[in-house]
C-alpha cells in the first residue's frame, strides 16, 4: 500500500486525508498543533458518514478510516511516502519554511506537492536542492466532493513530477488539470476573485443587497455554470454561437469591464456585509459548511447520472 504524507491537518489536510485513505493509500496526516489532529479525524469521520449515506463508499467507512495514522512529527509523517501533500496556512514565509523542512526530511524520490491556492510554487522552493520535486496541486473545497485539481509547476520542476502529480491524482479519482505558466491565484481563483471583487464593490456601492447579488448566482449564473464554463455560457446566449455573442455585446463588454476597478476591502465593510448576511448571531459555520457539502454531493451525482446522455 502506498504510503502518503499529508501535511496540515485542518479543512483541506482533513478532506484530503479522505480522498487518499478511500482510494486505497496509507495516509499519514501531519499537525503542528496537536489539539488539530482529533478534530480533523471528527471532519474525516463526518464526512465518511455523508458519502456513506449517499452510497458512495466501496467499502466500510471503518476500513478507509483505519488507514488514517496521524501524528505531530514532521519527521514520522513522510517516512517511506513518496507523494507529500502540504496544507499549511497561506503564507509564502510558512511554505518556505516548511518545503525547505520537507526537502530534508523526505524520501529523495518523493513529490512535494503544495495545496496553496494562489502562491506560485517557485515563490517558496527556488533554493532548494530538490526543487525540481516540488509543484502546486491547489484542490477544490472540498476535495473529497469536488475532485477538480490543479497542477502548476514552477519553471524548474521536473518534467517527470509533473508526470507523476498528474498520474497520482488520477489514481486517487480526481481531475487534474494543468496551468501551463505560474500565475498568482492559478485559473479556479482569478476567476473567483474577479466575481467576488466585483460582488463587493455592487454590494458596498448600495447598487443591490447581499441577498440580492447571492440569489443572482446562485439562482442564474451558478446554475448554468454547474453545466459549462463561461465561454460556452455565453455561445448559448446569442443565436449564433459565441461570435454572434461578441458581434452583439463585446463593446459593452469592454464598457462595463473599465468601469470595474480594483479597490481595497475595507474590513469594517466586511463586518458591516458579515451583520447583513448573518445579523447579530454569527451561524453555526461548520454546521453550514456540511449541509453545503451534503448539497454539493446531491448535484455530484445528478451531473454524475447525466454524464452519460450528451449533454454538457
Ligand atoms: N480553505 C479553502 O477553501 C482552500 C481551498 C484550496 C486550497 N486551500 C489551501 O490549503 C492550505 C490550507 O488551507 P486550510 O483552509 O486547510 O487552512 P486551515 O487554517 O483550516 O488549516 C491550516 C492547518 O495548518 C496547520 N499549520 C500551521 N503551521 C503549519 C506548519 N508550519 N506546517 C504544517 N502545518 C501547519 C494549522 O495548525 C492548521 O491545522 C492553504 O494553502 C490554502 O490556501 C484552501
Amino acid at each position: 500500500m502506498d504510503q502518503v504524507a499529508i501535511v496540515g491537518a485542518g479543512l483541506i489536510g482533513s478532506s484530503w486525508a479522505l480522498v487518499f485513505a478511500r482510494a486505497g493509500r496509507a495516509v499519514r496526516l501531519y499537525d503542528p498543533d496537536p489539539a488539530a489532529l482529533p478534530v480533523a479525524l471528527s471532519r474525516v469521520d463526518g464526512a465518511l458518514e455523508m458519502l456513506e449515506a449517499h452510497g458512495l463508499l466501496g467499502e466500510q467507512p471503518a476500513s478507509i478510516r483505519s488507514r488514517i495514522v496521524v501524528t505531530a512529527d514532521l519527521r514520522e509523517a513522510v517516512r517511506d511516502a513518496l507523494y507529500v501533500q502540504e496544507n499549511a496556512p497561506e503564507r509564502t514565509a510558512i511554505k518556505a519554511e516548511l518545503f525547505a523542512r520537507l526537502d530534508t526530511l523526505a524520501d529523495p524520490r518523493a513529490i512535494l506537492a503544495s495545496s496553496t491556492s494562489t502562491i506560485p510554487v517557485s515563490q517558496f522552493t527556488q533554493d532548494l536542492p530538490g526543487r525540481g520535486r516540488c509543484i502546486v496541486a491547489h484542490p477544490s473545497t472540498p476535495p473529497h466532493v469536488l475532485r477538480l485539481v490543479e497542477v502548476c509547476p514552477a519553471p524548474w520542476t521536473h518534467e517527470d513530477t509533473v508526470t507523476r502529480t498528474l498520474e497520482m491524482q488520477e489514481a486517487v479519482g480526481q481531475v487534474p488539470t494543468l496551468i501551463r505558466k505560474e500565475v498568482q491565484g492559478f485559473v479556479l481563483n482569478r476567476l473567483q476573485v474577479a466575481l467576488a471583487c466585483e460582488a463587493f464593490r455592487l454590494w458596498e456601492d448600495g447598487i443591490a443587497s447581499a441577498d440580492h447579488i447571492e440569489k443572482t448566482v446562485s439562482e442564474t449564473l451558478g446554475m448554468r455554470w454547474s453545466l459549462m464554463g463561461p465561454f460556452e455560457t455565453l455561445s448559448l446566449n446569442a443565436p449564433d454561437g459565441l461570435a454572434d455573442y461578441f458581434a452583439r455585446f463585446g463593446e459593452i463588454m469592454h464598457r462595463i469591464n473599465t468601469s470595474q476597478v480594483a479597490r481595497p476591502i475595507a474590513p469594517e465593510a466586511v463586518a458591516q456585509l458579515e451583520a447583513e448576511l448573518f445579523g447579530d448571531a454569527p451561524p453555526d459555520f461548520a454546521a453550514k459548511r456540511s449541509r453545503r457539502d451534503e448539497r454539493l454531493l446531491g448535484l455530484v451525482a445528478a451531473k454524475t447520472a447525466r454524464a452519460g446522455d450528451g449533454e454538457a
